[in-house]
């Protein structure tokens, strides 16, 4: 199950640019395209450092650790050491407002 959770609102991400959010207990790494807005697990696959502050070209972000380049529009890892995709979440504006669709934790 997932569920759409208010983040921030859309002007507080300018163009080009990123930031992390706690969204329940995921670290949501929320990045600014144009007009779109992609969200991607906040840890490199490599060795579980956080993303944020990487540098950011269009939809990558590079790791700063070792220098793993990923695509947030999918998740895939472009370059090593990563290898494995990031998790990637859907989003959607509703008024104004940056929602993000992470997954509920399964109920015991
Ligand atoms: S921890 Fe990100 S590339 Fe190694």
């Amino acid at each position: 199950m997932t569920d759409y959770v208010r983040v921030c609102e859309t002007g507080e991400i300018p163009n080009g640019s990123h930031r992390a959010f706690d969204v329940g207990d995921i670290s949501v790494l929320i990045l600014r395209v144009n007009r779109e807005f992609h969200a991607v697990r906040n840890r490199c696959t490599h060795l579980d450092f956080p993303l944020e502050g990487g540098r950011q070209m269009g939809c990558e972000i590079i790791c700063r650790k070792h220098g793993a380049r990923f695509d947030t529009s999918n998740g895939r890892a472009l370059t090593g050491p990563a290898v494995d995709r990031l998790a990637v979440y859907p989003t959607r504006i509703v008024e104004g407002w940056i929602e993000v669709a992470v997954p509920r934790p399964a109920a015991d």
